[in-house]
């Protein structure tokens, strides 16, 4: 199944659309403006269960159908949703049980959204019903041109407790460990006198005195992210069964813990996502992390911005607006790391509802001429300048190691330290190469590493079967690896790899942990690195190097002069070992010269606040500059190489001017 370029010849443009929110009349007046502003695809039907199946089995799609032919009549792609997202009323009034279950046992109520539970039998097949009834009656119109499957699948609802799920559960134990036995070992129930002697007494761990059996937890955790990727490939089948062509997705969320997002996206044609950063929080560097993974989470192909907003939410205790000039440098900031379009939640402002008060592209004034709405029609003029981007991918030499299971199991409660978050170790990593521009995809502890002659894998705790063999193969075979403290410690039952610390990871590192030295939070304690200081804190490993050599030594403490920083040359690569969290310069420094000695460099050298990112197809090499700073700012361009700047059409060399607030796309021009 292809890519988005492959769907819309342009950047795809628009936003969730509710017309069941608007009277007839509005539709109209809606398809012209989108027009207008150059919208070419919009989501229609995400939450409209309850006005397409007015009562169980009478189906009403008259509205819809009319819906479809007018944007279709205006030149608009449909992404036609499930509809799936929340249930109607009949669905909990006839079936309660269909109803998710909180951790205290009590039952969610109707009268908000997701409130199904995700194993309810009689939700599924009420699902397969509506899906299948939409899939037939819109296979073949010609404004259908995605599905969008069910709506951020888990965003409320990420864990239930019904008496469904618990048998759900329990079967789902069978299938993964056949025998009791087996469960009995993975899980270490002799620990506690938690043993069990059938899969029926297994019960839910909601609420238990003290710290839960740590093995079930992470199989709790695989449970929900399973249940809900189940009822994701239901809806897919019957979409692929009766609509072969047309691609299907689901839209993914920021940091999202429950679910993990490189194995569903594998069974998405194209990632989706919805990006929401704050604008109290300036630049948004941590959405430029997401935007990266996303692009990741596929092996680099371009991914879509599903959602975002035109100024403000309303979910926030305080809502500020993006500034002029910002939803559109965010925009192509989204752009820059290989998003194929942009979307925005929603296209008009509700005039009801928990949110009438979040953004959109069409404010409650309804004015062509309000900021909002021009802002919007600039962005959507600038984006049909920039098909030859469509399909670009960002080429990285650079990786970093992200996997969820390791994000379950690390941050469950019992370590020696309690506080510690893996987001914000691997954001300290990515950092470095945020700000010096330098392209970094995400990989799994098992991905092919070849193409990358840099890896990083900050707080890497669960190293599942295999994986230590792949990391030692890629250092073997000439990369660079840097892990970091309280990497290496269990397997994937979060049991301990006995031995020193981190035992599968000896070998390549060339050294061994022998005591963990977690600090208060108050606590520092500092590195020297040749004439160097670094201030570090909230952990410090007791390191001996086996054929390792130091490379940074603590200064404080009990272990002062022992190693906390080590390297090791292993085949034709290179093992590097951060035991402790030193602060972001230090960190920035050792990536800095350690990418140097491979050779990996930014497109081209800029100011803080300014994203400069690479993106390549056939169609050509582009750089897309995004200046977040209020000045405007001179970059140096590699010489011998001239562009078209897309956006105004003229043509650049040597160096550009980016004005504040304002971005550059430049095509490199055919050698002459
Ligand atoms: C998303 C959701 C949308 C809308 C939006 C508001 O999480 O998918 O339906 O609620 O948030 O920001």
């Amino acid at each position: 199944m292809k890519a988005i370029s492959y769907i819309l010849p342009s950047m795809a443009y628009g936003g969730d659309y509710n017309p069941e929110q608007w009277e007839e009349n509005v539709w109209y007046e809606d398809a012209v403006l989108m027009k207008k502003a150059g919208v070419n695809l919009v989501s229609v039907g995400i939450f409209s269960w309850a006005v397409l199946e007015r009562e169980e089995g009478r189906f009403d799609f008259t509205w819809l159908d009319k819906v479809m032919d007018i944007l279709h009549e205006h030149g608009v792609g449909v992404c036609l949703a499930t509809a799936t997202a929340s249930p109607p009323a009949w669905l909990s009034r006839n079936y309660p049980e269909s109803l998710a279950v909180d951790s205290s046992g009590v039952r969610y109520s109707f009268g908000s959204r997701q409130h199904y539970s995700p194993n309810s039998p009689v939700y599924r097949k009420a699902v397969k019903k509506l899906v299948t009834k939409l899939a037939e009656r819109y296979k073949d119109h010609p404004a259908l041109k995605m599905w969008h499957i069910n709506n951020e699948y888990g965003c409320h609802v990420s864990e239930c407790y019904s008496p469904d799920s618990l048998e759900a559960f329990r079967a789902w134990l069978r299938r993964r460990y056949t025998t009791v036995d087996t469960l009995n070992e993975k899980w270490g129930t002799n620990f506690w006198s938690q043993r069990y002697n059938y899969f029926d007494d297994v019960t839910f761990l909601n609420n238990t005195p003290t710290f839960p059996n740590p093995g079930q937890q992470l199989d709790y955790k695989r449970f929900m992210n399973d249940s809900l990727f189940e009822l994701y490939l239901l809806e897919k089948k019957i979409l692929r069964d009766i609509t072969p062509g047309v691609p299907v997705f689901t839209n993914f969320m920021f940091e999202f813990k429950p679910l993990n997002y490189f194995s569903w996206a594998r069974e998405l044609d194209v990632v989706t996502w919805d990006t929401y950063p704050d604008p109290r929080e300036g630049t948004p560097e941590a959405h430029a992390m997401q935007h990266d993974l996303m692009r990741s989470l596929k092996d680099g192909q371009p991914f879509l911005v599903m959602e975002q907003v035109t100024s403000h939410v309303n979910w926030r205790d305080i809502n500020v607006p993006k500034k002029p000039g910002e939803m559109r440098l965010w925009s192509y900031s989204a752009t820059a790391r290989g998003s194929d379009g942009i979307m925005f939640f929603q296209w008009r402002q509700s005039r009801a509802g928990a949110e009438k008060f979040h953004g959109a592209m069409v404010p409650h004034s309804g004015d062509e001429n309000s900021r909002t709405y021009r802002e919007v029609q600039q962005l959507g003029e600038e984006l049909k300048l920039l098909d030859s981007l469509t399909g670009a991918v960002v080429p990285a030499k650079a990786a970093i190691i992200f996997d969820w299971e390791n994000w379950w199991a690390v941050e469950m409660e019992g370590k020696p330290h309690n506080k510690l978050s893996y987001l914000e170790q691997v954001k300290t990593y990515y950092h470095t190469f945020y700000k010096q521009n330098i392209a970094v995809d995400f990989v799994q502890p098992g991905s092919d590493l070849s193409s990358y002659h840099f890896v990083a894998a900050p707080m890497l705790y669960m190293l599942k079967d295999g994986e230590e063999k792949n990391l030692e193969n890629y250092v073997g075979e000439g990369g660079t690896l840097v892990v970091s403290f309280f990497s290496g410690i269990v397997d994937e039952n979060d049991r301990i790899h006995l031995g020193y610390y981190p035992e599968p990871l000896r070998h390549v590192l060339g050294m061994h942990v022998e005591e963990f030295v977690p600090m208060a939070e108050a606590d520092t304690n500092q590195l020297s690195a040749g004439t160097d200081h670094y201030r570090c804190t909230t952990w410090s490993d007791v390191i001996h190097l086996d054929t390792a050599e130091a490379a940074a030594y603590f200064t404080g403490d009990w272990y002062q002069g022992r190693p906390a920083v080590t390297t090791n040359p292993y085949g034709k690569g290179k093992a590097v070992y951060v035991g402790t969290e030193p602060e972001q310069a230090f960190i920035d420094d050792l990536l800095t010269g350690l990418m140097r000695e491979k050779g990996i460099t930014p497109p081209a050298f800029a100011p803080q606040n300014v994203e400069i990112v690479e993106r390549t197809s056939g169609k050509g090499r582009h750089l897309v500059i995004v200046n977040h700073n209020q000045e405007e700012t001179r970059i140096e361009l590699e010489s011998g190489r001239s562009y078209v700047d897309l956006l105004t059409g003229t043509e650049v060399e040597n160096e550009v001017i980016v004005q504040a607030v304002d971005v550059l796309v430049l095509r490199e021009a055919e050698q002459k």
